[in-house]
């Protein structure tokens, strides 16, 4: 693990960059172009391995991205990719073979459970899903051909919080590789790679970007298995586009900034909501009453900006209440500045089966809310109208 330099404000806002003093362009310019010249044949073969030979093995756009995630996380290298989908599916790709075993947590991002599950054993490579916080499952779970422990933390949409030091002795007892899924976090609140873990992996559309107008992935960790994944993303493809990477540089210089305020306003709005009468459970690492928010405070610097609630009533219920919000805009993804409300049922786990949902908690009345860096209590505010929308619907529905 590296040594941070300086503190995380500083390294989200200078990080990557040449601090020397010299006549040039401040902000980092757009490598616009999929193709480097060189002068002659004896340039053309020591251009292969730098990020000036072809833009799907790297740009330099990527290449100062790259640096200023590395340091936020405190490992050696960093990669994009074209979404979080392609980082994790990359990723998994330059880990495992035919013949190979994983574990996965079973809170996780609906689209690596789809992978996972339905997408690797095509491959022949077989996951066995465990309980998120069942350390003693984890362990009956690994097999001599286990490669990988698969994490999220804290998981979406219920926000459980996985202990970081326990998951990645097991995976070190064993052997195994451990990748987390650490896009709620970001490396203001978290920094796995501190707690043992080998990859850490976000998509770099929520938080990173910051305002909800690019995709992409990110996967961080020790070089030489960076080195080994930057082989299979040039092999398939799963790179950034440059343009989109100058608007990913430009999200992480406020990165900071933005987190903290989102955790500041998260707070406010979970409290808010365990207090009302129409909300039945509120999912929050950091509100008091989440099963883990003491390991959650010991391992996070902040509990984040998503949080998800239960409506006291019915799945209609919750789809009048997101209907009914205006600062809550219903979309799916998380992580701008905007305050977003989407149903997990509708969105990030449509594709799961039913009974997969009902196993991770993920109900008809289930709502996830993306706080933004809007006032608190104009959102608190707007919560409030809609909830009241809520009792009068049902209300009128019971009447009638
Ligand atoms: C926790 C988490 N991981 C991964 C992804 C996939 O990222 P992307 O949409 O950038 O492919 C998402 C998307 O919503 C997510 O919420």
């Amino acid at each position: 693990m590296k040594k941070h330099q300086r503190r995380q404000e500083t390294e989200a806002v200078r990080g990557g960059t040449d601090l020397t003093k010299k006549n040039g362009p401040l902000a980092t310019p757009i490598y616009q172009t999929s193709t480097f010249e060189v002068t002659d044949s004896e340039q053309q073969v020591r251009a292969t391995h730098t990020d000036m030979f072809y833009t799907r093995y790297g740009n330099p756009t990527h290449t100062v991205a790259e640096a200023a995630v590395a340091e936020l996380e405190g490992v050696d290298a960093a990669l994009l990719f074209a979404s979080g989908m392609a980082a994790i599916t990359t990723s998994i790709f330059a880990l495992v073979k035919s013949g190979d075993h994983i574990v996965a947590q079973r809170d996780i991002y609906g689209g690596a459970t789809k992978f996972l599950s339905q997408w690797l054993p095509k491959m022949g490579v077989e996951t066995t899903f465990v309980d998120t916080t069942e350390y003693e499952q984890h362990a009956r779970a690994i097999r001599p051909n286990t490669k990988l422990l698969y994490l999220e933390s804290p998981t979406n949409p219920t926000l459980k919080v996985v202990d970081l030091r326990k998951a990645a002795a097991l995976a070190k007892q064993h052997s195994l590789i451990t990748m987390i899924d650490s896009t709620f976090a970001t490396p203001i609140n978290q920094r796995p790679a501190e707690f043992g873990i080998d990859l850490v992996m976000h998509s770099g559309t929520k938080y990173f970007g910051g305002h909800s107008d690019l995709i992409c992935g990110i996967v961080a960790g020790r070089r030489d298995m960076i080195e080994n994944i930057h082989e299979s993303r040039t092999v398939l493809g799963s790179c950034m586009d440059p343009h989109a990477a100058f608007l990913l540089l430009r999200g992480i210089k406020t990165v900071a900034v933005r987190v903290q305020r989102q955790n500041e306003n998260a707070l406010r709005v979970a409290e808010f909501l365990r207090a009302h009468p129409k909300v039945k459970r509120v999912h929050y690492p950091f509100l008091e009453g989440h099963p883990q928010r003491a390991l959650a405070m010991e391992q996070m610097a902040g509990g984040g900006g998503v949080l998800s609630f239960e409506v006291d009533g019915t799945g209609e219920d919750a789809r009048h209440l997101s209907e009914a919000l205006h600062l809550f805009t219903l979309a799916p993804s998380l992580g701008g500045v905007d305050s977003l409300v989407s149903l997990p049922v509708l969105t990030s786990h449509a594709m799961i089966s039913p009974e997969a949902r009902q196993k991770m908690g993920v109900t008809e009345q289930l709502i996830r809310l993306s706080v933004g860096i809007e006032n608190a209590d104009d959102l608190i505010a707007d919560l409030e109208q809609g909830l009241a929308v809520v009792s009068t619907t049902r209300q009128h529905a019971q009447v009638g």
